[in-house]
């Protein structure tokens, strides 16, 4: 079974106060959802695969490690998870961007996928997905389903705000991936927000309604 994990350090907590804020307006939202996922990733690729490298110090030559295999690919979840991705790359520069297109229609609160976009051999890449929420898990599980349909075989999830029943969702639906959030909140509301959440990801980022 994959991990669930919170990672609730002091500063991530703090950060993630900010942007709950109702009052935060477009571009704190954009900065501060940029550092969190910065802070999120450190620990996300604690476990990543390392591979021996020989590499000759000015002083030395020594066997040293490096991270293994193909390049990382970074998928953020269109709209919202495209706020995550440059504070990933922060830490991740080389790694490449594959992007799918969700939207949850609002009256079922059913995912509708409406583009992938992926570099070649997943099956040899860890795959990291970004998206800010993760409310009744819909995107989320389609969007693993996408990326192992393409072969996809290491997958970590990363969000924001979790809601229990997200989490209880994607977990029981790919039990193989690990999955990573800010913030477990209480639950969701009639029409599917997250509370207390942080509102609409997508429309806070982009400044639309
Ligand atoms: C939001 C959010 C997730 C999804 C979570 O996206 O960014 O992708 O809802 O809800 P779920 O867990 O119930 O599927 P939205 O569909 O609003 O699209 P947007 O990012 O384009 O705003
Ligand atoms: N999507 C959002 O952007 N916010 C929520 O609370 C739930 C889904």
């Amino acid at each position: 079974m994959g991990k669930f994990e919170v990672l609730d350090h002091p500063l991530i907590q703090h950060k993630l106060t900010i942007i709950r804020n109702k009052d935060c307006g477009t571009r704190e939202f954009r900065e501060v959802v940029n550092e969190i996922a910065e802070l999120m990733v450190y620990e996300v690729c604690r476990d990543m695969p390392l591979e021996d490298i020989e590499v000759e110090t000015p002083v030395a030559t020594a066997v040293e490690k490096r991270l293994a295999g193909k390049k990382v690919v970074v998928v953020p979840i269109l709209r919202a998870g495209l706020g995550m991705v440059d504070g990933v790359l922060e830490l991740l520069p080389a790694a490449k961007v594959g992007h799918i297109g969700m939207y949850r229609d609002e009256e079922t609160l059913q995912p509708h996928e409406y583009f992938v976009k992926m570099p070649d051999h997943l099956d040899k890449r860890e795959m990291i997905i970004v998206d800010p929420m993760l409310a009744t898990g819909g995107s989320a599980i389609a969007a693993v389903d996408a990326l192992k349909k393409r072969g996809a075989k290491s997958i970590r999830f990363v969000c924001l705000v979790a809601a229990p029943e997200g989490v209880k969702a994607l977990r029981e639906a790919h039990p193989d991936i690990d999955v990573y959030a800010a913030a477990l909140d209480d639950h969701l509301n009639e029409n599917g927000y997250i509370v207390p959440g942080l509102g609409d990801a997508g429309d806070r980022l982009f400044g639309t309604k």
